[in-house]
């Protein structure tokens, strides 16, 4: 009985000492936070909101919107809200990814608290890897004449031939917007560019005929052949394309057969076969195949229930929003 009430005793005098903060240690609590979580949009460069947190002057003087804190008083620091707000409320920070935990936001709380302690002088960076990308970009091979010419002639078509970044001459062609006009023959300069990464020729009435003229862009990583006319024989033409990764044949009149040709493409990782005649007995003999693919076959419970169409995997975007990426893409390529 008597060893019961001093642990009675003992666990009222635990929880009264918990209820004080304890002291929060910025370069232990708060700077690996600040660093991993908010400099990438809040650094040096571009601070989103005007705002930069990688010093204490910094973060004294606020953001657009004036200050994000007052020393000793969390409740009145937007900075401290902003961390505690809803994962779906737009003023939730950090802006994108996962909150803040319940632990991290109690020590941002205790910190303002305290009086915002900070180390004199001390200028806070990102981690490396959140501000370069996490590979080096592939520079793609030097552009030979053959290239430029179907470039060109790609263009001529109105169709896009992009470089995927400005630090490398990696492309991407896409057809999707001319949609109709596409004819099979079209696609004959193709096997000029060696540096064709992702090609979409989805929305095309393209043929296997068109698909024969693709066979050796083996660097392919994306393919999308979605609403076209081609077969299950016409897929025989993919058979060396090892580096692809994804490839869209939502909408074809693929079957299981035509996924027999894809058995050897060991990086693919996602394959959308949504409104063809693939089973699920055929998905499951690629899946097999190939560790790690994902299949997207729609839902076809869903559909059956109702006609009313669920979202379509890759849908082409809708021709305005197309263009704004041409514009912008153009903007980036200078
Ligand atoms: C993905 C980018 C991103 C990340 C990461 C991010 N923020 Fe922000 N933050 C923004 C943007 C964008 C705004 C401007 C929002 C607006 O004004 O509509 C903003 C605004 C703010 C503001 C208000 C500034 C003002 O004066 O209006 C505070 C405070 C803030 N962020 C704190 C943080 C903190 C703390 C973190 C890390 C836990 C963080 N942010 C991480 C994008 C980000």
């Amino acid at each position: 009985m008597r060893l019961s009430r001093f642990w009675i005793a003992g666990l009222i005098v635990s929880v009264a000492g918990v209820t004080r903060a304890a002291d929060v240690d910025f370069a232990k609590d708060i700077q690996p936070i600040l660093e991993k979580t908010c400099l990438k949009c809040h650094g040096p460069e571009k601070p989103k909101g005007g705002l930069r947190l990688d010093s204490k002057e910094a973060l004294l003087k606020g953001g657009k919107g004036g200050e994000v804190v007052v020393a000793g008083k969390a409740d009145e620091s937007s900075l401290y809200e902003a961390v505690t707000l809803p994962k779906d409320d737009p003023m939730r920070m950090p802006a994108e990814g996962e909150p803040l935990t319940k632990e991290q936001q109690d020590l941002f709380r205790d910190w303002i608290n305290q009086g915002l302690k900070w180390p004199d002088g001390l200028v806070l960076k990102a981690p490396a890897s959140a501000t370069k990308p996490a590979e080096p970009v592939d520079p793609g091979v030097a552009i030979s004449d053959a290239e430029k010419a179907a470039v060109a002639k790609v263009t001529q078509l109105n169709a896009l031939a992009l470089r995927l970044a400005q630090n490398t001459n990696l492309l991407r062609v896409d057809f999707s917007l001319q949609g109709k006009e596409i004819k099979d023959d079209d696609l004959t300069c193709l096997k000029d560019m060696a540096n064709l990464v992702e090609l979409n020729i989805g929305n095309t009435p393209v043929t296997d005929a068109g698909l024969a003229h693709v066979k050796d862009l083996t660097k392919l990583t994306r393919l999308q052949l979605h609403k076209t006319k081609i077969t299950d024989a016409g897929l025989a033409n993919l058979k060396a394309m090892h580096n692809l990764q994804s490839l869209n044949l939502y909408s074809t009149e693929i079957t299981d057969a035509g996924l027999g040709h894809l058995m050897e493409l060991k990086n693919l990782k996602r394959l959308y076969v949504w409104q063809t005649k693939v089973t699920a007995e055929g998905a499951k003999k690629l899946q097999d195949a190939i560790p790690g693919l994902y299949i997207n076959r729609g839902h076809e419970a869903e559909v059956a229930a109702a006609p009313k169409e669920p979202a379509k995997p890759e849908e082409p975007k809708k021709a305005e929003e197309k263009k704004e990426e041409k514009k912008e893409e153009k903007k980036e390529e200078k």
